[in-house]
């Protein structure tokens, strides 16, 4: 069934360019109206300007869709705000967030400044936890709403000189986890997206030829998909080059050892303990819980 988005609201963080600028161009596509965000700064997150944004509201105007521009920081509460008022105003709702600004301060940690710590978090982490906030009282009212967060495989298992940027990114995955339970029943699904693109981000970390196939338009559906009614909910979708795929955290079944084991007693069980043959993910931290209650009752 055809994905259409007449009638419907989406904010995309970052669109200014690379994978936010292909995810705001293919919304407004499939009808969407679309408000391009974006503070135009540097890769590292110095600087700002209105440039890159209007440069793509122009670009869906010209391909016949409804765009506006908007240049708060993602990270700046009076900005955030100033969006979502914006948005109302123009549109008179919100249906889609997608949660796609970022920037990089690569350095090994012993390197890295407190501040490039900080400054990452802040972007990727907090600069999705307040646009997130302020959509989530109004998607609750109308009862509909898709919220997208983006991750990235150096969050889930980590990369050489980015401690920064992979805890960031997989703190977005543990916001999700929980918001995916809060907005169920308000027909709020939240989603991850963990793309691989080659953009002004990261070209400098991939040979050139890279380009012609990683392309941001092929992570895009990806975004559409999940923001569609039919989305799942809870789901890390990984999209790069068409190649899409799942990504879960899973746990093994474990062994009982006992109220008295020792450290060396999980020493001799490594092999049982590490066993992923009957790992298995949950869907809340107390399902995890009772799975350790129901293996610590039985009896050895
Ligand atoms: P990009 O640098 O082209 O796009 C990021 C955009 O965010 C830029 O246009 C930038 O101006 C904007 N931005 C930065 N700080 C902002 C702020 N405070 N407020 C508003 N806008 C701000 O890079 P790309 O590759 O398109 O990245 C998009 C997202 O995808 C990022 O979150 C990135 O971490 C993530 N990602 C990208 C991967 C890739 O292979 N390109 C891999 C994994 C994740």
């Amino acid at each position: 069934m055809t994905i259409s988005f007449d009638n419907k609201v989406v904010i995309v963080t970052g669109a200014g360019g690379g994978l936010g600028r292909s995810h705001a161009i293919e919304f407004a596509r499939r009808g969407a109206k679309v408000v391009v965000n974006d503070l135009g700064g540097e890769v590292d997150g110095s600087g700002s300007s209105s440039e890159a944004v209007n440069k793509v509201v122009k670009e869906i105007a010209d391909l016949g869709g409804v765009a506006i521009p908007n240049g708060a920081s993602v990270t700046d509460d009076a900005g955030v705000k100033h969006m979502i008022d914006q948005t109302i105003e123009e549109f008179g709702r919100i249906d889609i967030l997608v949660n796609n600004a970022g920037i990089l301060r690569d350095k090994s940690f012993s390197k890295m400044e407190m501040e490039d710590f900080t400054k990452v978090t802040d972007v990727h982490l907090i600069g999705s936890v307040k646009p997130t906030k302020q959509v989530w009282d109004i998607m609750k009212d109308q009862n509909y709403g898709r919220i997208i967060v983006t991750t990235s495989s150096t969050g889930l298992y980590g990369n050489f000189g980015q401690a920064n940027y992979g805890a960031a990114k997989l703190a977005l995955v543990g916001f999700v986890n929980t918001l995916k339970l809060e907005g169920q029943k308000y027909n709020i699904n939240c989603n991850i997206l963990c793309p691989v693109a080659y953009t002004r981000m990261t070209s400098n970390l991939m040979p050139p030829e890279a380009e012609q196939l990683l392309t941001p338009s092929s992570v895009t559906p990806a975004v559409i998909y999940l923001s569609g009614e039919n989305a799942p909910n809870g789901t890390i979708l990984c999209a790069g080059a068409g190649v899409y795929s799942v990504a879960k955290i899973l746990e093994s079944d474990g062994k009982n050892l006992g109220l008295k084991a020792t450290a060396e007693d999980i020493e001799k069980n490594w092999d049982k303990i590490s066993d992923f043959s009957d790992a298995k993910p949950f869907n809340m931290g107390s399902e995890q819980t009772a799975k350790v209650i129901e293996i610590a009752m039985k009896s050895e």
